[in-house]
């Protein structure tokens, strides 16, 4: 799943021209079941070469597991976050796991996927959580804070060019960050969502 943005360039190749939408009319909100059918529709456009239908639904299969946030343009979620709940297994500390994370290909590059992460990251801060982790282009989300890690492991070993793509961040300030391997939810167990 997370190639899509490992592999540099590959999200520019999809952008549309914005419609010059203003940014505070964005409604972030947990998503919900009557979302399903939208993000059905929305997933395949943003990742129009990969299928991440299937690790969507395991997600939110698992709502206990997950923080799931949709950002709504009028009524329709035009965004889509998650993050997982997750453990890094040496000490047990908490952690989170950002992904998947997409907006509607016609409003993307207008702040959108910004306000997601940082709604998202105040909630997870707001439960305690310190540690969280993303595997994608560190371009995009050293924007948001992040930066590449090394104390804890990825579940499953990563592609040897994709180094860099392994970032995180600490919600808790002068907080030292774990070491270990980050022990994910059942959803996440497939070594195929880590690889190219
Ligand atoms: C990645 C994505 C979620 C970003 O959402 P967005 O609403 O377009 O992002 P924002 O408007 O908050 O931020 C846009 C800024 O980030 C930059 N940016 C976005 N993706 C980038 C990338 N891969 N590399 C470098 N910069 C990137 C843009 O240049 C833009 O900055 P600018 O306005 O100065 O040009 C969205 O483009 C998307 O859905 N892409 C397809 C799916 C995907 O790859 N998801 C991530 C996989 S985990």
């Amino acid at each position: 799943m997370l190639r899509a943005m490992a592999a540099s360039g590959a999200v520019e190749n999809m952008w549309h021209k914005g419609q010059g939408i203003d940014v505070t009319d964005i409604e972030i909100r947990s998503s919900r079941q009557a979302d399903r059918a939208q993000l059905d529709a929305l997933y395949p456009q943003a990742f129009p070469e990969e299928d991440l239908l299937p690790v969507l639904g395991r997600l939110l299969e698992a709502p206990n597991d997950i923080l799931s946030l949709v950002a709504c343009h009028g009524e329709q979620p035009a965004g889509h976050v998650i993050f997982t709940r997750c453990t890094v297994d040496a000490t047990g500390e908490r952690a989170a796991l950002l992904g998947p994370l997409c907006v509607a290909p016609e409003l993307q590059r207008q702040g959108i996927g910004g306000k997601l992460i940082r709604e998202g990251l105040a909630l997870l801060a707001a439960e305690g959580i310190g540690p969280v982790y993303v595997l994608g282009d560190p371009a995009y989300y050293s924007r948001h804070g992040f930066s590449t890690e090394t104390g804890a492991a990825t579940p499953y070993p990563l592609p040897a060019d994709w180094g860099d793509a392994w970032q995180s961040q600490c919600l808790i300030p002068a907080h030292k960050m774990p070491s270990g391997t980050l022990v994910v939810p059942k959803p996440w167990q497939d070594p195929v969502l880590w690889a190219a």
